[in-house]
């Protein structure tokens, strides 16, 4: 069993791992000593990496070291030998981040320890999708009736990608803003909105970090330009709806996306998101082990 994309997953399941995610906020779990985790981050993370961390630790999980770069992958192995390998020695759950879109559609039916996607290149983002989901749960109660616009940098977005769809099958009206070079050919579905109409009707206004890793900024605007035309200025901000809220999946470019002074105003939910980071990761690591679990008893009977 693994957790590759929410795609796999029923709507009962998302709210079954949402559910589980609350409950952990007031409930420390009965410690998991015989398991065994590592974290194989071949893109660099903050975030993703130390929160998968911290919620196999408070799991009571044991979390091996693994540095991707003095990793025998340095040494021409290949990602389903170093997968192999963890399984091997006795691994029984790996977080993989690789910049290679869908890399475990080779590696999922072979190996039986689980996997869990950290993010594959510009493809999904799943823990980051379900702890943008409990932010959202939690602030308004329902997704039914939302308007969500993920404004930015759309079409390098795992963010973009794994989120919007989400949003729409639990209910809530998604839309897009940004440049229009950054829009996605594989979603001309979702409505394109301006950032000045976006603000007035959005109950949640996702701003996207633009990827300078991915592509070199925009060649027909400047970061100020971008900031202007595309990001959440401190004037587009007074004018959004009352109880809408701010998110965005961080890093932040300050004064980018966002005005520097927003980060940590009364509306965002920034930090918010991250500190709910944690006990969905604990959540979807508790999914999948229960998945494991039942897999054994039914190959067992
Ligand atoms: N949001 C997110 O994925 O952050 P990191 O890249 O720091 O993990």
């Amino acid at each position: 069993m693994h957790f590759l994309t929410l795609d796999e997953l029923t709507v009962e399941d998302i709210y079954k791992v949402l559910h589980q995610a609350e409950a952990l906020q007031n409930h420390q779990p009965l410690p998991k000593p015989d398991l065994y985790a590592a974290n194989l981050f071949f893109e660099n993370s903050t975030r993703t990496k130390c929160s998968f961390e911290m919620a196999q630790r408070k799991l009571g999980m044991n979390v091996l070291s693994f540095d991707a770069g003095t990793a025998s992958i340095s040494k021409g192995e290949s990602l389903y030998d170093t997968v192999k390998t963890l399984e091997a020695i006795g691994v029984d759950v790996v977080v993989i981040r690789h910049s290679e879109e869908r890399y475990f559609d080779a590696l999922k039916d072979k190996v039986s320890l689980s996997i869990i996607n950290g993010g594959d290149g510009m493809g999904h983002h799943p823990s980051q999708c379900m702890l943008d989901l409990l932010t959202i749960y939690q602030e308004f109660g329902s997704f039914k009736g939302l308007t969500v616009t993920i404004a930015g940098d759309i079409r390098h977005s795992r963010v973009a990608r794994s989120n919007t769809y989400a949003l729409q099958r639990l209910g809530a009206e998604v839309n897009f803003s940004g440049p229009p070079a950054w829009r996605d050919p594989e979603m001309t579905d979702i409505p394109f909105v301006d950032m000045d109409q976006a603000v007035k009707e959005s109950d949640v206004v996702m701003l996207l970090r633009v990827q300078h890793e991915r592509h070199a900024f925009g060649e027909n605007f400047t970061k100020q330009e971008y900031h202007q035309q595309y990001g959440l200025t401190v004037d587009r901000e007074r004018k959004m709806k009352k109880n809408s809220i701010i998110m965005h999946p961080a890093p932040v470019n300050r004064g980018v996306e966002i005005a520097d002074e927003l980060v940590e105003c009364d509306r965002s939910r920034i930090f918010k998101q991250m500190k709910n980071g944690v006990v969905t990761r604990m959540a979807m690591l508790q999914y999948v082990l229960a998945k494991r679990e039942e897999t054994k008893h039914e190959l067992i009977n």
